[in-house]
């Protein structure tokens, strides 16, 4: 098509929905400009903005309101007996052996709320060793395919932003030892972004503002960038999926490898008990019956507040964004369907009159879709509830809760626990840090206590 043609077909798309401001320097950039506009304005569908905006934004029809939830509570690990754990583990282990397990990082955000521009796995969390987030999956999972005697493949997930800078900081690192075949990175998708008026922000003359279409656009990704496709031809049949910024993570569980197996459901998610009402964690519920999570942000104050006659609160089971999806459910499911949420966000963008405006309130709808809402559509999920102290220490915030000095103080407890289980006393390891190499130790097993002994003259010990 001339390009005229394909600029005039561009500009009547977006004037029918309202957003022709996009064409308001278009005459001012160069040809390569002009028809990456062109270009971009014709990737948009302008009528699905229209009803995100209409019914999120203008009608504020967030979903909780109008459906019925109930609590889901998950079964504790802690209620299975000690044969049945070892059974559970036992069969995670045979499964990892077979070569059936991968794991999927989500790592398309943009840790704003960490005040951290760049991919958040790179972040360093202070540890004696400085690993970052990033070094601690890939150690674990070189511990455990170790283990196993079998690769685990490993599908990261990026976003336009962070793609180079992530795949650029693996190799400079030489993939912390795993080997770059079994490492498959592929980018996200987008969603534009508009104000409260529904239109669309541009980022600058030339360019509409977009950003990541949320962790839920996982699954189309994981579709269209031949990852399930090169899962399949690796025999894989069970995707553990997980988040950047927990630095607990424990990739690939064999004890929930086994457990979401055992349990012989498309999906299965860990969980553990929320620290206190206001954290801000989604919960696992069910919505008009069927398995799923709710936002902290969609939650009610009742739900919040809410207890159960023993005392509990009835939503404690926390998201902490650890799953398993069969292989073949996703197949199945990787293009369905799932509902969009909103973001307010401060996000800088172009005005009419060409200057680049930094807000400093939130200005701006971002579109997102959440990993968890596939839930449902897997009819029944096995939760598991785990211990908090050994699984879960986010790294969200700049300071305080749930950021990188509560992390790496977490990580260095449990640390601690597994020197002091494996048999160093209390008294020897008093005023020492203890940090153990992901590689040495997967969970707490094999903890070589003369190594630690023979650190004792020092304030760090580090076992690796
Ligand atoms: C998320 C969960 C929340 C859970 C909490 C536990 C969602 C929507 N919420 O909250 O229920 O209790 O973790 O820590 O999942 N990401 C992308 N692409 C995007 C956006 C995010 O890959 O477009 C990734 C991030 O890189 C990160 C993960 O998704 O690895 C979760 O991040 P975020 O969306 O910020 O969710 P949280 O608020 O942390």
């Amino acid at each position: 098509m001339p390009d005229n043609a394909k600029l005039k077909q561009a500009l009547d798309a977006a004037a029918r929905y309202g957003q022709e401001h996009l064409f308001k320097f278009h005459d001012e950039l160069d040809s390569a400009g002009q028809e990456a506009l062109v270009e971009q304005v014709m990737s948009v569908d302008f009528a699905q903005i229209e009803t995100l905006h209409r019914d999120l934004v203008r009608n504020h029809s967030a979903s909780a309101a109008r459906e019925s939830i109930e609590p889901l509570r998950a079964r504790a690990w802690e209620d299975f007996s000690l044969s049945e754990r070892a059974a559970l583990a036992n069969q995670g282990m045979r499964i990892l052996r077979e070569g059936k397990v991968a794991a999927f990082l989500v790592a398309g955000g943009q840790g704003t709320r960490l005040g951290h521009n760049g991919p958040k796995g790179v972040f360093d969390i202070g540890l004696p060793s400085r690993k970052s987030l990033f070094q601690l999956q890939a150690e674990r999972i070189l511990r455990l395919s170790r283990q196993a005697g079998k690769t685990i493949p490993w599908y990261i997930m990026t976003s336009r932003e962070n793609h180079a800078e992530t795949t650029g900081f693996f190799k400079e690192r030489r993939f912390f030892g795993l080997s770059e075949r079994d490492i498959f990175f592929f980018k996200q998708g987008e969603m534009p972004v508009v104000d409260a008026d529904g239109k669309i922000l541009l980022a600058s003359k030339g360019r509409l503002s977009m950003g990541p279409n949320g962790n839920g656009g996982c699954f189309l990704a994981l579709a269209k960038s031949g990852a399930l496709e090169d899962m399949k031809r690796r025999g894989i049949e069970h995707v553990f999926f997980y988040s950047v910024d927990n630095a607990l993570v424990r990739v690939c569980d064999p004890r929930f490898v086994g457990f979401a197996a055992q349990m012989g459901m498309p999906a299965a998610s860990k969980a553990v008990v929320k620290v206190q009402p206001e954290e801000k964690v989604g919960v696992l519920c069910l919505r008009n019956g069927k398995p799923s999570v709710i936002e902290y942000s969609e939650m009610t104050e009742e739900m919040i507040y809410s207890k159960t006659a023993d005392g509990r609160y009835l939503y404690d089971s926390a998201n902490i964004a650890m799953h398993i999806f069969t292989r073949a459910f996703l197949e199945s499911h990787a293009g369905a369907s799932l509902p969009f949420h909103l973001a307010h966000k401060k996000i800088a963008y172009t005005s009419p009159s060409g200057e680049t405006v930094t807000p400093t309130l939130p200005n701006a709808y971002k579109f997102e879709l959440f990993m968890f809402d596939l839930f449902p559509m897997a009819g029944a999920m096995a939760g598991l509830l785990v211990s908090r102290e050994e699984e879960f220490a986010p790294v969200k915030n700049k300071d305080g809760v749930d950021s990188p000095a509560s992390a790496r103080n977490l990580l260095l407890e449990l640390h601690h626990k597994w020197a002091v289980a494996a048999g160093v006393s209390e008294e020897e390891l008093r005023g020492k840090l203890v940090e153990i190499s992901p590689l040495a130790s997967y969970a707490g097993e094999g903890i070589n206590t003369a190594l630690i002994r023979s650190q004792l003259g020092n304030p760090i010990i580090h076992v690796s």
